[in-house]
């Protein structure tokens, strides 16, 4: 583990930061009042879209020092472009291998933020780089490429923060995200990753942290709305779509 809690310092919260946005969100409310805890190698942030799950995962990422809209740590290869708001507010409490990390060296500090909209965009960008990979990811499609970089990124300890990285993914290629990520956690890194899939959440051993209207509130998979949701769909698809299709 590298990151046990963000958290909003008392001073920074001054009436005007508390009513604008992103601490209107709920999360980010609760976020400022009482941190969050980060409490397993590998933890999934799962809600409803407009909860607030891309707000907290760019802030963090920020926070850390990675590029907000993706990338890795110390490597800038778009656009220059101010922090996210939050990610200025945000502080770590990390642990002593964290703290030599966050420390480290712009190009030894292992680290990286995926997200899938600039994820395709990065990998022509540093196609052919050094240092990244062998595989041509041209010759693939894009959910293979894709793993392709994630392997080559993931290889080593750091800080990993995903936005809906299943996006590309089909069934069978979520299952080696899983085993991935699971590897990832069991390796000493520390991954946090905002998820709508059902798949990804089940990694063994991972912490869930849902996100809601009310806040965020830690979750077992089992009773995640996701998870109910796709379990009576997938069993009586048309419960759900007699209401979509008025039919
Ligand atoms: N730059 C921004 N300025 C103001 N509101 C924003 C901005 N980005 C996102 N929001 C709002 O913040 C809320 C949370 O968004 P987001 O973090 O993207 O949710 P999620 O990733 O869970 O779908 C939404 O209501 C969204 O409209
Ligand atoms: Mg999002």
């Amino acid at each position: 583990m590298l990151a046990r809690r963000a958290y909003i310092p008392d001073e920074f919260q001054s009436d005007e930061v508390l009513d604008s946005w992103p601490l209107t969100v709920p999360c980010v409310a609760q976020l400022a009042e009482t941190g969050i805890e980060f409490e397993r190698p590998i933890t999934f942030l799962v809600g409803e879209n407009g909860s607030g799950k891309s707000t907290l995962v760019e802030g963090f990422a920020e926070a850390w020092g990675l590029d907000a809209r993706g990338g890795r740590a110390g490597r800038k290869y778009v656009n220059d472009r101010p922090k996210t708001p939050l990610g200025e507010l945000l502080r770590w409490d990390t642990t002593s291998t964290g703290a030599r990390h966050k420390s480290g060296t712009r190009t030894k500090r292992r680290g990286y933020f995926l997200r899938a909209e600039t994820a395709f965009g990065f990998m022509e960008a540093v196609s052919g780089m050094r240092g990244y990979w062998e595989e041509d990811t041209n010759a693939m499609s894009h959910g293979e490429g894709f793993l392709t970089v994630l392997s080559a990124m993931f290889q080593e300890p750091g800080f990993y923060l995903m936005d809906e990285p299943e996006a590309a993914l089909s069934f069978n290629s979520c299952l080696r995200l899983v085993n991935l990520l699971y590897d990832l956690g069991e390796s000493g890194a520390q991954v946090i990753c905002a998820t709508h899939s059902p798949v990804l959440a089940a990694t063994p051993g991972a912490d869930i942290i849902e996100v809601t209207d009310d806040g965020f509130q830690r979750t077992k998979w089992e009773d995640l709305a996701l998870v109910d949701h796709w379990r009576r769909y997938m069993n009586t698809p048309e419960a759900y779509l007699r209401y979509v299709t008025n039919k």
